[in-house]
This record gives C-alpha cells, structure tokens and sequence, in this order.
C-alpha cells in the first residue's frame, strides 16, 4: 500500500527531490508563493511572463532550485474559481507522473493556498476534499504491474517514487490533511487491487484464483467470503451461469461477499460483478486480433471485490453485498452452442443464439441469486458490450436501470469522482426483442434491431428484481483510457464511483 505522508512545514525549509507546485492561471504569485518566488529570483513570475508556463489545467515546467527541494515541479490547474476535486486529481497525477519520469525518489505537494483555500474558503471539509483529490491523484498514477517481468529486469528497476508527502499551510489544515491522506490511502489500494486483478493474464486469474484472493482480502478486512461450487450451483439450478462455464476446464464459482456496518435489520446494497475470466466467445468465437483483451472481462468482477475492500476499511456505516460469478467462456467439446436453451435459476428459459453474448447469462442468474438478500437496491457492473464503446467511447459508462432517482444518485457521483455515466432509456420496445419465439427470452435480439447495449440491459431486467437496480456497462471503461491518472491497460473504474454513490447513500 502506498504510504501517503503530510508534514507542516515552511517549504522553504522542506526537504525532497522534488516539490510540486499546483498553480492556477492568476498571473502573479502572491502569498506563501510569492515568497517562494522571490527566494527562486522571480523564477515562476519569470515563467508567467515568457509564457513558458500559464498554469493552464496539467501543463507543467520543471526548474532547477536552490532551495532545500532541489527541484520544483510547476503544475497548471486552471482558472481558480473553476478547480475542482477531479481538476487537482488530473494535476497531481500528470505531476506525479513527471516526476517519476525524472527518475526523483521524493516527492511533495506544496497545498499552497492560492489553489486551496481560494476554493475552500476555511471551509474544512471542503479542504480535506480538495487534499485528498491530491493524494489520490498522485497514488493512482503511481501504480505499476510488472509481477511477470523476470529477474534481470527486477534487478535494473526503473525509478520509482518511494516518498510522497502533502505540506498543509497551517497546523488546523495539518489535521485534515492527516485524515485525507488516510482516506486517500484506502482507496488508492483498493483501485490498486482492482488493477491487479484485471491485469492478470487469464491463465493466472482462473475463477479459482478470484474466489482465492476474495478470501484473502475478506480475511483481512471484516467481511464474510463464501464461495459456491458447480454442485452448489447446480442445486440452485443456476443453468444459466454454468451454461456458460461447461465450454471450460476451470471450475466456476459464485464468490459471494457480506460486508455489515449497520443493524443486519436493514437491507443492503446489493453490487453483482461480471466475472468472466477470458472470454473467447465460446462456440461463437472472437475474432482474433484483440481476443487478448478479453482477459479484462472481469473488470465488473474486480470492481466489485476492491469496492468491497474499499467499503470495510471506510468502515462505512451501511450493509453491502457483493456478489460475483466467475467463470471461463472457452469453446471446449461440452460447450454450449447457438440454438441451445438454458433454464435459470429463476426457472426462466434462455435460448442462447449468440454464445459470446455470455455476460448477460452469468448476471441472469447471480441477480437472481442477489434476492435472497432482499436488498434495498441493486448494481450490477458488467463489461457487457462492445457497443458501449461505439456509443460513449473511453469516456462514460452506460447506466439503464429502472429507477431515475437511483439512477441521478449514481450520476451525481460519476461527474463528482469523474467516473462519468450516462443514462441510456430502457424503453419496452427493447423488452419486447429480447423475448424468443421458442423460450421465455433470447439473449441476442434479431438483427437489425441494434442498441446493443440497452439489449443487453433488456435481457438482464426480468431476472433483477422490483426493486431499484441499476446496470453499468463498463466496457469502454475498465480498459484503455488515457486518463493522468490511469495507465494503458486495467483503470480500475468503478470503484471511486460506488465508493462516492454510497457514501451520499441515506440510510
Ligand atoms: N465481453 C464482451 C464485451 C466487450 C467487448 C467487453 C469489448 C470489452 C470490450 C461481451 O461478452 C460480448 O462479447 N458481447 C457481444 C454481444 C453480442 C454478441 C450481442 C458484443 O458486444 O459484441
Ligand atoms: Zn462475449
Ligand atoms: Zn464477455
């Protein structure tokens, strides 16, 4: 875990490799950095002046300093009235990222109070909201999975930030910065795991492999782990889930998480995570230029155990469930093939017409299995659709669900985290396509119909209950954004978002 450290100091006085400096468009440094300023004859005045730096949102300029802190990290984050949590978040991490690219061990973050308190106007909590962006910023643009890299290279490391320190301006900030930091802390981890998981290769994070590391992480935290087997499954008659599982040597699991923070009276948030470990298409095969992406399609699963974590450390004062079937979409002898009808748990009959539209079929039945909880409301995170991409592309996930307010509580905390979602209606035209002329529904709708991604919400709908429960296709989310805080491959979306929506979540 990444250890997050504050220190109230005249960064004058503060020693590091490297202090950022978080500079808004103002043209004249004034305050705690004017001082800075004049120590480093008039160099950021200088840098406003030639327009080397304009402190335009993630612009940056690194200068040589005589100052205990050998080098100074300007970092632009726009026009004062406009920063916000997820503006510094950007800049803290662009900075972080720079700096260990300039191979500096140590580094700090001066919260220099044109940035901060302009915005949070002494308002504390305010404050502690707009360091924690910062820590967080800078945590997760820190992250690095190089498991599979062999020795030689272990030997001849890359350069690493070892230290990361926030220099509140004053002793009452001090202890704000001290409980962000610890905040930041926790939630930096948990997006960490989810990356872990994801980044795996799909022959290391079998579903056997899942339900292991859930354990570990339930064990540590205070939350109960179970895991169902096929033969549990098959008691429960989930003939949905394991008709997908049967193309595949890996045995599947139902990884089921139990998180209580308040009276087991009260019912709980219920979050279901696509798990499907590799996903070849099964019978229906992918074609094969990216098939190696499709290692990702675990992400609704990873999200889900990290936000969990996330959610026991936060000891939050409410109950969530966190539900995930995982299982392998290979297209081996036993395989099921198109044309083929499944029934589910909940004793609906499935004609299976397309066998890599297998997410919906794994979510039909752990839906289904998400009501013995009678939960107050229900998240399910899927990388359901390639079609989601088309539509939102890196930028937004698509939610459908069935009730607006729920759905405006999720977008609230989507443009708060900048885990944008954006609604997408379910209208019942697109109910009606799902339904199959041979079984109760299919899971592809007729060609030509479209809207893939609300297709699927479609499908999913009959099998999650009355009450509030919204989908997210995370297919364009969980993988290949190109934000300052993400890298190339797994991002880790989702778990800020949930951690946001139930924090705001009234009892
Ligand atoms: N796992 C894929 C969706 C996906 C695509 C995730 C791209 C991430 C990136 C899903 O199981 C799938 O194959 N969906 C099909 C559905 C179709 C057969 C109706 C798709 O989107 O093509
Ligand atoms: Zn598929
Ligand atoms: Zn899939």
């Amino acid at each position: 875990m990444i250890k997050i450290n504050q220190k109230f100091e005249n960064p004058l006085e503060h020693k590091t490799e490297c202090l950022i400096i978080p500079c808004s468009e103002e043209k004249t440094p004034s305050g705690p950095l004017k001082t800075l300023d004049t120590a480093l004859n008039g160099a950021i005045s200088q840098a406003f002046k030639n327009k080397r730096f304009e402190g335009k949102p993630n612009q940056t300029l690194l200068l040589n300093s005589s100052l205990k802190a050998t080098n100074l990290l300007l970092v632009g984050v726009g026009k004062t009235k406009e920063i916000t949590p997820e503006i510094l978040c950007r800049a803290s991490a662009t900075a972080a990222k720079l700096a260990e690219g300039s191979n500096f061990k140590s580094v700090s973050f001066y919260l220099n109070d044109s940035c901060f308190d302009a915005i949070a106007k002494g308002k504390i909590g305010l404050y502690s909201k707009l360091s924690c962006a910062v820590a967080e910023g800078a945590g997760l643009a820190l992250y690095h999975f190089d498991e599979y890299k062999t020795r030689d290279e272990k030997d001849n490391p890359p350069s690493r930030v070892e230290k990361l320190t926030l220099i509140p301006t004053s002793k009452a900030r001090q202890t704000a910065v001290e409980k962000s930091n610890a905040r930041a802390e926790k939630i930096v981890a948990a997006v960490h795991f989810a990356r872990d998981l994801i980044s795996h290769p799909g022959n290391t994070a079998t579903p056997t492999f899942l339900a292991n590391h859930t354990k570990k992480m339930a064990r540590k935290n205070k939350i109960t782990c179970k895991v169902l087997g096929k033969q549990e499954m098959e008691k429960l008659g989930m003939g949905a889930l394991l008709g997908v599982s049967r193309g595949s040597h890996e045995p599947p699991a139902l990884i089921v998480m139990e998180y209580f923070g308040a009276s087991k009276k009260k019912a709980p948030t219920v979050i279901v995570g696509k798990g499907v470990t590799f996903d070849s298409g099964g019978i229906s095969l992918k074609p094969g230029a990216g098939m190696d992406e499709m290692k990702m399609d675990m992400s609704g699963a990873a999200t889900t155990i990290a936000t969990l974590q996330a959610v026991a450390s936060l000891k939050l004062p409410l109950n969530v469930i966190g539900i995930v079937p995982a299982v392998e979409n290979m297209p081996g002898g036993s395989a099921i093939k198109p044309g083929d009808i499944l029934t589910s748990m909940s004793g609906k009959t499935i004609e299976v017409l397309n066998t890599d539209a297998e997410g919906r079929l794994v979510l039909a039945d752990a839906l289904c299995y998400a009501q013995h909880y009678n939960p107050k409301e229900v998240i399910d995170l899927a990388t359901l659709t390639g079609a989601v991409l088309m539509a939102l592309g890196h930028e937004s996930a698509a939610v459908i669900g069935n009730n607006p307010a729920m759905i405006q509580r999720l977008k609230d905390a989507g443009d708060a985290t900048g885990e944008r979602v954006w609604e997408l209606p379910l209208w019942e035209e697109f109910e009606k396509a799902v339904k199959s002329d041979i079984a109760d529904l299919k899971n592809i709708a007729s060609p030509g119909v479209g809207a893939g991604t609300i297709i699927g919400a479609a499908f999913l709908k009959p099998f999650a209950g009355d009450q509030p429960w919204t989908h997210i296709d995370i297919a364009g989310m969980a993988w290949g954004c190109d934000k300052p805080y993400t890298n190339k491959g797994a991002s880790g979306y989702g778990v800020r978002l949930l951690i946001n929506y139930l924090e705001h979540r009234k009892r």
